[in-house]
């Protein structure tokens, strides 16, 4: 398969752990015979510096023209000045909002390796496996904003158009999973969620009567994560608290640097990106963890390009590292970025030689 990859390492970590994708998805053409030609573009800090604003035309023009997109990580302390007109996390929203990706899936499995690292008792980590999909391009994150020094405002608007689509595919994933579905929302407060409600229990009655569907408010969701994190296996949610939620799954799963994540819309290319941050502190240092990342690459290659075998060789050529401790500090290894890197394409090298 011949196939264009837009690689954006973007600011802090980015630039080392999308090296790191590189390196690996070329070893993986090579090995299953593919072309992968792997541009990089600007995004974030980076191309603020360069361009001055934060998703330059030259990028989106790059994300619509290939299969998918491989972000590292934008922001950094460099742009924080809140009162900066343009800012990094800018150019992801444009992004998002540009390519359509409406859909943010967030897998969160717990691998026997990282139960210590995680702050819950492994007894309550036994058979968690669940995808968050979150809603990406609407909500408050979109709405009109106003911003005074006496009164600022964020509106939160959903279309029913908004959210039939994103349930029609949590739906579906929920069909090809364990068949649960859970709503999370805040009816008791927010219109926009009571339109949630009523939206997806029509779709699900219409369409998809077999699955097994309910609904949680967000502040019990926030707190079921913790004492029963094993009873979830779709999670579908607003784009706000898709944000929050999965940022605390990252924690229960034990480290927030090895999640990775989809965006998707109905058709065209896909984004994809670790759910981590840019790690400003840990940028040139060497001990930036590219698993997120890794696996990242490895949901563009099973999503955006079909490529199932080779998506399963990296994801399991990963969890083998992470198994053997063959891990950056964090996952409390002893190698740097680059020795992580080269662990998982021995491995690769391993199986293909098998
Ligand atoms: C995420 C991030 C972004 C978000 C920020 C950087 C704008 O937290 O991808 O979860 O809130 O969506
Ligand atoms: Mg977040």
């Amino acid at each position: 398969m011949q196939a264009r990859i837009v690689l954006l390492p973007g600011d802090g970590i980015g630039p080392d752990i999308v090296s790191s994708a590189r390196q690996v998805l070329s070893r993986i053409a090579e090995i299953f015979s593919h072309q992968f030609d792997m541009p990089e573009h600007l995004v974030g800090g980076a191309a603020i510096d360069a361009t001055g604003v934060p998703f330059p035309d030259e990028t989106a023009a790059a994300c619509r023209d290939c299969r998918g997109v491989l972000l590292g990580a934008v922001g950094g302390p460099k742009w924080d000045d809140p009162k900066a007109k343009v800012r990094p996390e800018q150019g992801l929203l444009q992004m998002r909002s540009a390519m359509g990706v409406f859909a943010n899936l967030r897998p969160v499995h717990t691998l026997p390796a990282l139960m210590a690292a995680s702050p819950l008792k492994n007894e309550k980590l036994e058979g968690v496996d669940f995808l968050v999909v979150r809603e990406l391009t609407g909500g408050i994150y979109f709405g009109e904003k106003s911003e005074g020094t006496e009164v600022a405002s964020d509106l939160c608007t959903y279309t029913a158009e908004e959210v039939a689509r994103i349930v029609h595919m949590a739906a579906k994933l929920a069909g090809d999973r364990r068949g649960k579905l859970t709503l999370v929302h805040k009816a008791n407060v927010l219109a926009t969620s009571r339109l949630w409600i009523t939206v997806t229990q029509k779709i699900l009655s219409e369409h998809y009567p077999a699955l097994d569907y309910d609904t949680l408010l967000v502040d019990a969701a926030a707190m079921s994560l913790l004492t029963e994190p094993s009873r979830f296996d779709v999670i579908v949610t607003e784009n706000m608290f898709g944000d929050i939620l999965t940022d605390e799954a990252a924690a229960v799963a034990g480290s927030i640097g090895i999640l990775p994540s989809a965006s998707l819309s109905d058709a065209g290319p896909g984004l994809y990106e670790p759910i981590h941050g840019s790690a400003p502190d840990l940028a040139g240092t060497g001990r930036a963890n590219p698993f997120g990342t890794l696996l990242s690459a490895a949901m563009l290659l099973d999503l955006s390009l079909g490529l199932k075998e080779e998506a399963q060789w990296l994801r399991e050529t990963v969890e083998q590292c992470i198994d053997h401790g063959e891990t950056t500090g964090d996952l409390g290894g002893p190698l740097g970025t680059e020795d992580a890197t080269r662990a998982v394409l021995a491995r690769l090298e391993h199986r293909s030689a098998a």
